[in-house]
């Protein structure tokens, strides 16, 4: 064998190695994430009844009870927004919540409709990324890759729903990346959070971990796309309810924890 062919033998074996390499780390890394989402039954996380969610959802003999009647817009046309079952869920819960925080406003109409149903003196603080601040998002390696993309193409709004309503002057506007967003001076200050943020692993621990420390005694969480298609937050909050009591709410997307103490 001449010395050219030998070195082209040699150098189509190393580029075949480590060919070989790079798709079995990127299968591996596929394996370990459907292995977090699917380790468990379908929904690990135990589901509870709306009348265990808080007494207004308590049925009487003919059906709802009136006392969960709310202010409410359906859900046809709104971009990434909640089922209307769930808007009526956090519609009613906001009605007892005097300070609201959300994580991911989108169009605004969710953060639109917890204002209307809010207190008279109840505030709603709503944080997203604006447009031009897209260089802050910082995403990890094992981050979701699909709803990093999501993310991103999300964050078109600096106009929303209630911007020209009588509902803006109950709602403070957020701009910023979550992991750069200070929770320090809201500590244990709300009655209710709604975390609909980016969709990735990072980031729901994140706005998780922020989130806690912001929630106020007797206060409320409630996260937003627990289902294996969102992968990641799917897989955060079963491994989160092996330590917190979670409950998901039947009929919804929605986990959520109470805080007791
Ligand atoms: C699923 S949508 C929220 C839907 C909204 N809660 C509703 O019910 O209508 C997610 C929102 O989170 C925002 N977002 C994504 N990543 C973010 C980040 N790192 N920091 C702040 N906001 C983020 C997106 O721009 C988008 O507006």
């Amino acid at each position: 064998m001449s010395q050219d062919l030998l070195y082209i033998f040699v150098f189509s074996n190393i580029l075949s190695a480590l060919a070989l390499y790079f798709c079995a780390k990127r299968l591996l890394k596929f394996r370990r994430r459907q292995k977090r989402a699917f380790t468990f039954k379908s929904y690990p996380i135990q589901q509870c009844q709306l009348e265990n969610v808080h007494p207004c959802f308590a049925q009487n003999h003919l059906g709802p009870n009136p006392n969960s009647a709310v202010y409410f817009i359906g859900g046809e046309g709104v971009e990434a927004s909640l089922s209307d079952r769930e808007t009526w869920v956090v519609a009613a819960l906001s009605k007892y919540a005097k300070r609201i925080f959300e994580f991911g406003t989108c169009s605004g109409k969710t953060s639109h409709i917890m204002a209307m149903n809010a207190p008279k003196e109840g505030r709603v603080y709503t944080l997203t990324i604006h447009p031009s601040q897209l260089e802050q998002l910082s995403f990890e390696n094992d981050d979701d890759r699909l709803h990093e993309n999501i993310a991103k193409e999300e964050a078109k709004f600096d106009i929303f729903y209630y911007s020209d309503l009588s509902t803006s002057e109950k709602i403070e506007q957020i701009f910023s990346d979550s992991k750069q967003f200070d929770d320090s001076k809201f500590k244990n200050s709300f009655d209710l959070i709604l975390i609909d943020g980016a969709h990735t692993r990072s980031y729901v621990t994140n706005d998780s971990k922020k989130a806690f420390s912001m929630l106020k005694k007797g206060g409320v969480i409630l996260w937003h796309d627990y289902k294996p298609e969102a992968p990641d937050v799917f897989s955060y909050l079963n491994e989160l309810a092996r330590d917190v009591p979670l409950r998901h709410i039947s009929g919804t997307d929605f986990v959520i924890f109470q805080r007791t103490s």
